[in-house]
């Protein structure tokens, strides 16, 4: 049976913003630089709405600590090649990004892995981090907040984090692609703002999830002084987005961000409808989403993996990806991204049961 309901990947399932898409018309129509190799000048106006924007989450950079990318999967292979060697060590926590774990893997970096525990309703154990990190650590990764368990990591834990990335001299790498997703009285704290780790801290951003952007790809990664030679050095035409897309970006990024702020309800809606849907399911857990827009769901109880689990589900009609790609002991796991409407995610829950009830 072909997929009806896809919450396989995590693409919004609506457009961008009417702004993104006027802008990048007008860019078209008018040609020149924006249909070229572009000049200075449109990179530079792009840098300055990033500056702008950043500088209402904390930190303030200049023109030159942005680079922009192809999306943040380019941004991830510049920030991370930055500060990585092969065989050098990254802190980093498990359930988190397959697509983390895939790059690191490629360029052959060890990956020393803390778990996010769902006792602790997916949060860091900062008592044991210390463990976790060795003389080879050259650099710690978070993904706040966390795809796919919604982690909002606290203040708190990325006091430590900075604490142990400042003794150990190594670089913080956060990628914050789904900062504007946060739920209730969680709160987002940019890393780079706290005292003395902004020198330290690469930041990795995108358009796909915020202003539902995936096809666009348009990224850009924000690098301290220290690591900007080697980053600048990896970055270069074939990672750099096409010309008339940065006129997207600046008009997203100067807009009123209500579309975000109406995207951050509707996620926030579904998140509450399908957590407990699914937890009410006999054999399934699942904790409400803090931050991002998923729904991370223990299948353990059910005694069948989770690729078996999806598999089972797509002879439903129904997409979803399995949890042994976001970590090493994730495999009792299902992925559910909310790029649906709630009427789509009760059909999926039906569906899931029908799974549940066939076992
Ligand atoms: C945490 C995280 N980082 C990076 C990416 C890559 O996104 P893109 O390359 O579209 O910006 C994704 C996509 O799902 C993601 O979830």
């Amino acid at each position: 049976m072909s997929i009806s309901i896809n919450l396989g990947s995590g693409d919004p399932e609506v457009e961008a913003p009417e702004c993104v898409k006027e802008a990048i018309m007008k860019a078209l129509k008018e040609g020149g630089n924006w249909t070229h190799y572009g000049g200075r000048d449109i990179s530079r106006q792009f840098k300055e709405s990033v500056i702008d924007y950043y500088k209402t989450l904390g930190p303030e950079y200049k023109l030159d600590n942005i680079i922009p990318t192809c999306g943040s999967t380019a941004a991830l292979n510049v920030a991370l090649g930055a500060v990585l060697d092969k065989g050098d060590e990254i802190l980093m926590w498990e359930p988190s990004y397959s697509g983390h774990f895939s790059l690191l893997r490629k360029m052959g970096v060890k990956m020393s892995v803390a778990p996010l525990k769902e006792e602790t309703g997916w949060h860091p154990d900062i008592d044991t981090l210390p463990e976790y990190v060795s003389s080879e650590t050259k650099g710690v990764l978070i993904c706040n907040p966390n795809n796919p368990t919604g982690t909002v990591f606290n203040e708190e834990e990325l006091r430590v984090i900075g604490d142990l990335a400042v003794d150990h001299d190594f670089a913080i790498l956060s990628d914050e692609i789904y900062l504007h997703f946060v739920y209730g009285d969680n709160k987002f704290v940019s890393t780079a703002s706290l005292n003395g780790l902004k020198e330290r801290t690469i930041n990795i951003m995108s358009f796909s999830k915020t202003f539902s952007m995936t096809g666009y790809r348009l990224g850009y990664t924000i690098v301290p002084d220290r690591y900007l030679a080697r980053a600048n050095s990896l970055s270069g035409l074939n990672n750099r987005p096409a010309s008339f897309v940065y006129a997207g970006g600046i008009a997203a990024l100067r807009s009123d961000f209500s579309y975000v702020d109406e995207r951050r309800k509707v996620y926030g809606e579904r998140i509450d409808y399908i957590c407990n849907a699914l937890d009410d399911v006999e054999g399934i857990s699942c904790i409400p989403s803090d931050g991002a827009f998923y729904a991370w769901f223990n299948i353990k109880e059910l005694g069948i993996g989770s690729q078996e689990f999806c598999n089972r589900l797509r002879k439903e009609g129904v997409g979803m990806r399995p949890g042994r790609g976001f970590g090493l002991n994730t495999d009792h796991y299902v992925r559910a991204a909310l790029v649906r409407p709630v009427s789509e995610l009760k059909e999926a829950v039906a569906k899931v049961k029908n799974v549940v009830n066939s076992l």
